[in-house]
């Protein structure tokens, strides 16, 4: 009876919270009974205080993706080269194992992961180790284990250590019956993937380690990231990137997904820029723990005109790959980030003329037109 009490008290505040705005609140944990998992009873037992002088010490784990290497980058420029530890399971290749600190580290080996927070003191966590939706799809199981069980670990090391943590959700958290254009922070999130269902996970186990333990959990919905320097991982969007390699090899492409399927999409310097910003925000400024930000939508057919523009000989074909479709027409097409632009103040700066002559420029393609020119 008494605990029932108590719970109460914690759901009625939690209620409170909310309607306070801007407020952190930190739950008596202490109250709340035993619990069957690591994190003990008392989370800031093993925690060091770091003085707001210090720039963080940071892992990113899975940073050999899409969007770890950039990542990495941004943050070095920010706090200091040594001060941003990439890590994978992966061998990383000769320019980045000497652009930086680079270590193993597996998310499914807890220890391991305790031992790296501690010896290395880390104080960011930027949890990047995922299998997208393609690749997830094609092998659930191993999908389960690093997008569930490897999240526990880290849920559970970020708490007990105090570490502030970042985990990117996807606009893969909605699904059929989410409303799709434009979809809100808070709706239906029912996505019919291996991997939606590990991200609406992730957001809910964020913000209940938040709620729960103080955990300082912070999740962005990221739209589809193209980027020109690093492949995609074997998610639905990935065609988005994979049609600039192929306009600047051969200048036509085969597109897997339909002519007109329109996805929410950003270049990777505004998502890395958008990870940084939601870091740095006071904690005060959040009224939430997972936003959605959003850039640009497009179709492929879309993506097709503008890249027009710079390459008109560039053609584009259709051989669509039934299970990616499914997949894309289940997700948003617009994401609504009004709350993300009000409460930190987020501001995309590429939209889609502005990406394509980035990407394009890269490439070399721009430069080739000219010359053709
Ligand atoms: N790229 C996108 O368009 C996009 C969009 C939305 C969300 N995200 C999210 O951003 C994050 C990074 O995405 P990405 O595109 O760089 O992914 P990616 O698939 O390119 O890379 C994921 C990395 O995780 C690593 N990994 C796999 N199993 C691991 C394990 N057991 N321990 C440690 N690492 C392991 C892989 O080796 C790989 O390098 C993911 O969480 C993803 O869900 C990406």
């Amino acid at each position: 009876m008494l605990f029932l009490g108590m719970l109460k008290q914690v759901v009625s505040r939690t209620a409170q919270s909310k309607a306070s705005s801007c407020r952190k609140l930190v739950l008596p944990w202490q109250f709340l009974g035993s619990s069957q998992h690591r994190v003990p009873a008392n989370v800031n037992f093993h925690s060091t205080s770091f003085s707001e002088a210090e720039p963080p010490r940071v892992l990113i784990t899975g940073g050999l993706g899409q969007l770890g290497v950039g990542l990495a980058n941004l943050l070095r420029k920010r706090f200091g080269k040594d001060n941003v530890i990439l890590s994978d399971i992966r061998k990383p290749p000769a320019h980045v194992f000497h652009s930086g600190p680079f270590i193993y580290a597996n998310i499914l080996d807890y220890k391991n992961l305790r031992e790296i927070v501690v010896n290395h003191r880390i104080s960011w966590l930027f949890h990047y180790s995922a299998l997208l939706s393609a690749v997830g799809e094609a092998n659930v199981p191993l999908a389960r284990d690093v997008n569930i069980t490897g999240l526990h670990n880290i849920l559970d090391v970020a708490a007990e250590y105090n570490v502030r943590l970042f985990v990117p959700s996807t606009i893969g958290a909605f699904g059929p019956t989410s409303p799709r254009n434009p979809t809100p922070d808070l709706c239906v999130q029912r996505p019919r993937t291996i991997y939606g269902v590990s991200k609406v996970h992730t957001e809910l186990m964020g913000e209940y380690y938040y709620y729960r333990y103080g955990l300082d959990f912070r999740c962005l919905r990221y739209p589809g990231i193209i980027s020109a320097d690093s492949q995609p991982g074997g998610g639905t969007t990935d065609y988005a990137v994979q049609i600039f390699h192929a306009a600047a090899k051969n200048g036509t492409f085969e597109c897997n997904l339909k002519a007109s399927t329109r996805l929410p999409m950003m270049y990777i310097s505004d998502c890395l820029r958008a990870t940084l910003e939601v870091m740095e925000a006071p904690a005060e400024c959040l009224s939430m723990r997972t936003y959605n930000i959003n850039a640009m939508s497009f179709t492929p057919e879309e993506l097709a005109l503008a890249l027009r523009k710079h390459a008109p000989d560039f053609q584009i074909t259709y051989c669509v790959d039934p299970l990616r479709q499914a997949i894309a027409e289940s997700w948003p097409m617009i994401l609504d980030d009004s709350n993300a632009r009000k409460d930190w103040g987020w501001k995309h700066d590429f939209d889609l003329p502005e990406l394509v002559a980035t990407m394009l420029s890269f490439h070399g393609v721009s430069t080739r037109v000219a010359q053709v020119n």
